[in-house]
């Protein structure tokens, strides 16, 4: 078999009880013949028009079909599968799926996956006219694209009643252009070398003592993983981490301002993009104690001085090293404001903005909802999304930027840097 980008891949084909659950039979086929590994779940009601044993015997898998079930190592299946996935495919979704979907009903082995994976979605709908044009389902399917499910609208042809109108379940064909759509990398950072910034600095008060932050490097890491998937040479320079740097980057430590002042003035010359997602304690200790500060019933004094601002003096570096410099705000007021005068004061070329301190806490969070500025204002309206969409989406814009300018040849800093390293 030729290797395809599903080659390996895990994809979860969750059918519901239409019809047109014969055709998931071809579609599970097609994404078996371009080397994905699939599993299927379905509804019960899926089980009255296809019986598992079908799609068992296509994908030489167990198929779930019951919430309840554990695996033969007496796991959670559908868990254990939500994790697993590469990919969720819900084909064929009824207008009732895309109802317990959209408001988080997770009865059955299809919307419990679904619910509690962080793998992309791709939605099918086939269901009568009357019911895809009813307002309550294109309610529900307006609240499953804004949690960035990708809803393949269904086709106009002849339905199951008798009648013509709008319901059909797309091709299966079409179905898996989706689902490879998602691996395909637009914006290919093949040949770059990419420098990423991720975590948070300790800056130490004595030897067992420091003043940090949350961050917990999970958006950073996130960066870095997407842009090792889109052929680019990565450092990663960790801060202080709560998730594990991803395989296949070079990491390099750096756990306070200082040092990691030290590994970013070291890797920027190289790198053609460099992303400084960390968060960076602005002050530190004047001194750090030797010794471990006792309890002495009096106050504490501490002084603290400033850190250097470090992506502000990449930003001043000379064109011919600079490389192409997006930094991150984090904000409690008037993001926008606030986020350019960052951009314009660190001479950024973009810059992510986000909102802390109100009712959602991205901080440690499995998901973000940002928004990318340009010098010429917002470039971006995303929903709240999986961090690694973030990721994705923010590699598609910053390729693009990067690209352009260097196409544009306008003397700028984008330009693809002679490779210093293997
Ligand atoms: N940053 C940096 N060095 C610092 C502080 C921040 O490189 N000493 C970078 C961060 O990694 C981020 C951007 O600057 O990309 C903005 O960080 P933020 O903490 O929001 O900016 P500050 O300039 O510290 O502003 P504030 O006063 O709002 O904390």
């Amino acid at each position: 078999m030729t290797a395809t980008v599903l080659s390996g891949r895990r994809v979860v084909v969750g059918v519901s009880g239409s019809i047109a659950a014969y055709k998931a039979v071809s579609l599970a086929r097609l994404l078996c013949e371009r080397g994905a590994v699939v599993d299927v779940a379905m509804t019960p009601s899926a089980t009255r028009f296809v019986g598992p044993l079908t799609f068992a015997s296509l994908t030489h898998r167990p198929v779930v079909t019951d919430v309840l079930e554990l695996d033969a190592d007496q796991q959670i299946e559908h868990i254990e599968l939500a994790e697993a996935a590469d990919a969720i495919v819900l084909a064929p979704a009824t207008a009732n799926l895309l109802g317990e979907l959209a408001a988080g009903l997770v009865g059955n082995a299809v919307t419990a996956i679904a619910c509690a994976s962080r793998a992309p979605v791709v939605v099918a709908p086939a269901m009568d006219a009357g019911m895809w044009t009813h307002p309550a389902t294109q309610r529900n399917v307006a609240t499953l694209r804004e949690f960035g499910y990708i809803v393949i609208d269904p086709e106009v042809g002849e339905l199951a009643s008798g009648l013509t109108g709008i319901g059909r379940l797309a091709e299966p064909a079409a179905i898996v252009d989706a689902v490879e759509r998602l691996f395909v990398r637009t914006g290919s950072l093949e040949g770059l070398s990419v420098v990423v910034s991720a975590g948070g600095t300790r800056e130490p008060l004595d030897p067992v003592r420091f003043i940090g932050n949350r961050s917990s490097g999970k958006m950073g890491a996130a960066i870095a993983e997407s842009a090792r998937d889109r052929g680019a040479s990565v450092t990663l320079v960790a801060g202080a981490m709560s998730v594990a740097p991803p395989r296949g980057v070079t990491v390099v430590e750096a756990t306070t301002a200082q040092l990691m002042r030290e590994a970013i003035i070291r890797a920027a010359p190289d790198a053609d993009i460099l992303v400084m997602a960390a968060a960076v304690a602005d002050f530190a200790p004047a001194r750090a104690s030797q010794r471990k500060i006792k309890r002495s019933g009096d106050n504490l004094q501490v002084e603290l001085v400033p850190n250097p601002d470090i992506v502000a003096e990449v930003g001043e570096m000379p064109d011919d090293v600079r490389p192409f410099l997006i930094g991150f705000a984090a904000e409690s007021d008037d993001l926008e404001a606030n986020a350019a005068a960052k951009l314009r004061d660190k001479g950024l070329d973009l810059i992510v903005g986000n909102v802390v301190g109100g009712p959602f806490d991205a901080i440690g969070s499995d998901e973000n909802k940002v928004t990318v500025f340009g010098a010429e204002g917002p470039l971006t309206d995303w929903p709240m999304l999986p961090k690694r969409q973030v990721a994705e989406r923010l590699w598609d814009l910053i390729g693009d930027r990067y690209r352009r300018r260097r196409t544009e040849g306008d003397g700028g800093p984008a330009r693809t840097k002679g490779r210093r390293r293997s």
